[in-house]
């Protein structure tokens, strides 16, 4: 399949484009830990990720992965809800992703949720650095993930352009409930 056809191969191409040596990023959902480590990689030794994930389980997973990758200097795992980032990270960050939903291969009742979502998205946006970029990739095809999916782009709806860029990547042929991208950049 064609790169650009998947959300999250897009995601990873755009924020290609922004990444740079000593970046900060976030992963709100680190999940196995495969975008932690492309964060990781792409901001290099200098830089710095912050992962969160609620799922011991997850985090041993994806720091195995970092581990493996020599990065895990550059990596800080937090065990704990992305709900609680602002008392964990209290510097300016250029890049936030989010993929929601629930692990895959773990337990398919742990999920995120509109409002832990929300309330970490409210706080990352504000430690979002000007031409810093946020993406998410949205599931709906679980119970509340329709819910979740639409709360997440009302709010995103509300953010101000200027200085907000807010795009939709969305199938509108195929399954109704294939997994979307929403990005976004704050302007510099
Ligand atoms: C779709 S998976 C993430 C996949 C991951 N990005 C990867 O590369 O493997 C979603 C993850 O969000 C986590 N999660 C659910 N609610 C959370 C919350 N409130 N705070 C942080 N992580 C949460 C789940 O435990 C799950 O691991």
């Amino acid at each position: 399949m064609n790169k650009l056809l998947r959300a999250t191969e897009l995601s990873h191409l755009l924020l290609e484009d922004v990444l740079q040596e000593g970046h900060v990023a976030l992963d709100a959902t680190a999940g196995n830990g495969h975008d932690t480590l492309f964060l990781a990689q792409h901001v290099g030794p200098s830089g710095k990720v912050y992962a969160f994930d609620i799922q011991a389980q997850a985090l041993e997973k994806a720091q195995e992965l970092i581990a493996r990758n020599n990065c895990s200097e550059r990596v800080k795992f937090i065990l704990d809800s992305h709900a609680k980032l602002q008392y964990y990270v209290k510097e300016e960050i250029n890049c936030l992703v989010y993929n929601l939903g629930y692990l895959p291969g773990g337990n398919k009742n742990i999920i995120t949720t509109e409002n832990t979502s929300l309330a970490s998205l409210r706080q990352g946006l504000e430690l979002l650095a000007p031409g810093g970029v946020l993406s998410i990739i949205v599931y709906c095809g679980h119970p509340g993930g329709d819910q979740e999916a639409q709360a997440v782009e009302e709010f995103l709806q509300g953010l101000e352009a200027p200085p907000w860029d807010v795009l939709s990547w969305k199938r509108v042929n195929g399954s109704p409930v294939a997994p979307y991208l929403l990005f976004a950049q704050k302007q510099g």
